[in-house]
């Protein structure tokens, strides 16, 4: 199976959309997440997109939060992946990609509220956001980190935030 991955474009915009409504369907509206991205613009530098036979078919995407001592980071998602074309590996590659991005951009640190048995592969830690929360519920997924720069999430305790909302 041959598919390409490629930073998101904005002709890819309403594709991603429809893929991210059909997989968390309306439900997602009321999730601690969503407060972090409604109204503002996801990290464009590390969206990424994989095309199957020309159509987009997953799509990663990551907002930028915010730490309790002001620094701006990545949280990573939403990820999903059309159903048909689940279980051969796109996610995982995407999140390869996702991470590698980050982690050129000198970035310290990825946040995700995800699930620790598929997040915990690539390093991906709860005890590292320990003394973190997102300011809502999480469960049952969990938030947890990956630092680039040691401490940059376990040194610090409070609450993360979301950024001022776009104008
Ligand atoms: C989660 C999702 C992105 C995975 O995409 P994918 O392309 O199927 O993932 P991959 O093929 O790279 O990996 C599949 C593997 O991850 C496992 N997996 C998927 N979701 C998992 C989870 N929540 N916990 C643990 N393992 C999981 C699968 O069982 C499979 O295992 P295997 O390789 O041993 O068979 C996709 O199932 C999806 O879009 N789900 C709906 C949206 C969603 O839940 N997104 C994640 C939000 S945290």
């Amino acid at each position: 199976m041959n598919y390409a991955i490629t930073l998101e474009s904005p002709k890819d915009i309403d594709a991603i959309e429809t893929l991210i409504e059909d997989a968390f369907g309306p439900g997602r509206r009321t999730r601690t997440v969503f407060q972090f991205r409604d109204g503002r613009a996801p990290l464009a530098e590390f969206g990424f997109v994989a095309h199957l036979d020309g159509d987009m078919v997953a799509s990663i995407r990551f907002w930028p939060v915010v730490l309790p001592n002001g620094q701006t980071v990545p949280l990573l998602g939403p990820l999903a992946v059309r159903p048909e074309i689940r279980g051969l590996g796109i996610g995982r590659a995407l999140i390869r990609k996702g991470i590698d991005a980050v982690m050129e951009s000198g970035a310290p640190a990825i946040l995700i509220i995800g699930d620790p048995g598929y997040y915990a592969p690539f390093g991906f830690r709860v005890d590292t956001v320990h003394d973190l929360d997102m300011g809502g519920p999480v469960m049952p997924l969990a938030l947890m980190g990956l630092e680039f720069v040691e401490g940059s999430l376990s040194g610090q305790s409070g609450t993360v935030t979301p950024v001022p909302a776009d104008v």
